[in-house]
């Protein structure tokens, strides 16, 4: 049994705060458990929950009955470099913990984002399928790699119903991007429609697999229903909606704001983003769960900016 009493750990971040509204929407408020370390006090069903901590996750899954995990929390990819102790400790113990918990709780769904951060420098650099040369150069990649693995060992061992896929670069403009290596295209959009040039912390050819945020959340969901049947994998679906340099983007943001202009100085999240692909193969998705992005590049840029000019979140702009 699934989707009568669900658990959003990570509610709080990019992802889980318009991924909870979202469900919400389809399967009435009542059912949905949003949890985060942070607290949100604008929303009173939402629980204080740290990943980390066993018997708080054993607590929480047993009291409130969870028979669905959607798995959001993490830490990602720039901040997991600057504290890899805290990325392994919640994207592995963490997941550790969920999973446990799931088992002895007969939960009856197991969903975890996984990134393209578990490709690494070794892995073909187009077009990549699921299964190629994973060796991670970071601590998030390692992570997300080990955490794709216990969800596929505790299906095999256990019979989990354990599932998950890959996220590009995500771009949304509801709540800031927690810490990755495209949070340079959110970055990006917000500084044109503010009327300000852009300095970006990657090169300008620098290419990378993006999505938007509605087919991200429309991804989840799907994966999520998928009849069990059709699935020969589990946790580590490629998906994928378009790819992009920080140049392409500079340029379509020029078509609606002509004296925007970036310049280009490349951090330490260059070498991350020179370890990842820059294109990757959805196939798998598209033939086991129906996988079907709609926004490409000139839909997304077109979106975010119809909305940011209407209201630049002020959460949003603080991190900018
Ligand atoms: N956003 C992206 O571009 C992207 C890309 C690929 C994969 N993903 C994956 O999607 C998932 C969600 O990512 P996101 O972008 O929403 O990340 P985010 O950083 O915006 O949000 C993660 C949330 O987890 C919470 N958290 C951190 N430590 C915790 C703990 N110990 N216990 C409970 N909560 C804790 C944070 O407070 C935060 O609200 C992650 O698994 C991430 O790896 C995201």
């Amino acid at each position: 049994m699934a989707f009568e009493r669900i658990l959003v750990t990570g509610a709080g971040g990019q992802i889980g705060s318009e991924f909870v509204p979202f469900i919400s929407e389809i399967f009435g408020r009542e059912r949905i458990i949003p949890s985060d370390i942070k607290s949100n006090q604008a929303n009173p069903r939402f629980i204080s929950l740290d990943v980390t901590d066993k018997s708080s996750v054993d607590l929480a899954i047993d009291k409130y009955r969870i028979d669905t995990i959607f798995h959001l929390a993490a830490i990602l990819s720039a901040t997991g470099e600057k504290n890899p102790e805290l990325a392994y400790r919640v994207n592995i113990s963490g997941m550790y913990n969920i999973l446990e918990s799931a088992i002895k709780n007969k939960v009856g769904l197991v969903l975890t984002p996984s990134s393209i951060g578990v490709f690494g420098p070794d892995t073909p650099k187009e077009n990549v399928p699921i299964e190629t040369i994973t060796r991670p150069v970071t601590m998030y990649g390692v992570s997300k790699l080990m955490a794709e693995q216990l969800g596929n060992y505790y299906h095999s061992r256990f019979g989990l119903n354990a599932r998950g896929l890959r996220f590009p670069g995500l771009i949304s403009y509801k709540t800031p991007p927690g810490g990755g290596t495209t949070d340079y295209s959110v970055e990006m959009i917000i500084e044109a429609v503010k009327g300000r040039n852009y300095k970006c912390f990657l090169k300008e050819d620098s290419k990378l697999p993006m999505m938007y945020m509605p087919d991200a959340l429309d991804s989840l969901l799907r994966l999520a229903e998928a009849e069990d049947s059709r699935l020969k994998h589990r946790t580590d679906f490629n998906i994928t909606s378009f790819s992009i340099t920080p140049k392409q983007l500079e340029l379509e943001l020029r078509n609606y704001f002509p004296s925007f202009g970036v310049t280009y100085e490349p951090d330490f999240r260059q070498a991350i983003a020179d370890s990842w692909p820059g294109s990757i193969d959805a196939s798998a998705a598209k033939q086991e769960w129906d996988f079907h992005p709609n926004y490409g590049l000139k839909e997304t840029a077109e979106d975010m900016i119809l909305n940011l000019r209407k209201n630049i979140p002020s959460n949003i702009i603080k991190r900018s």
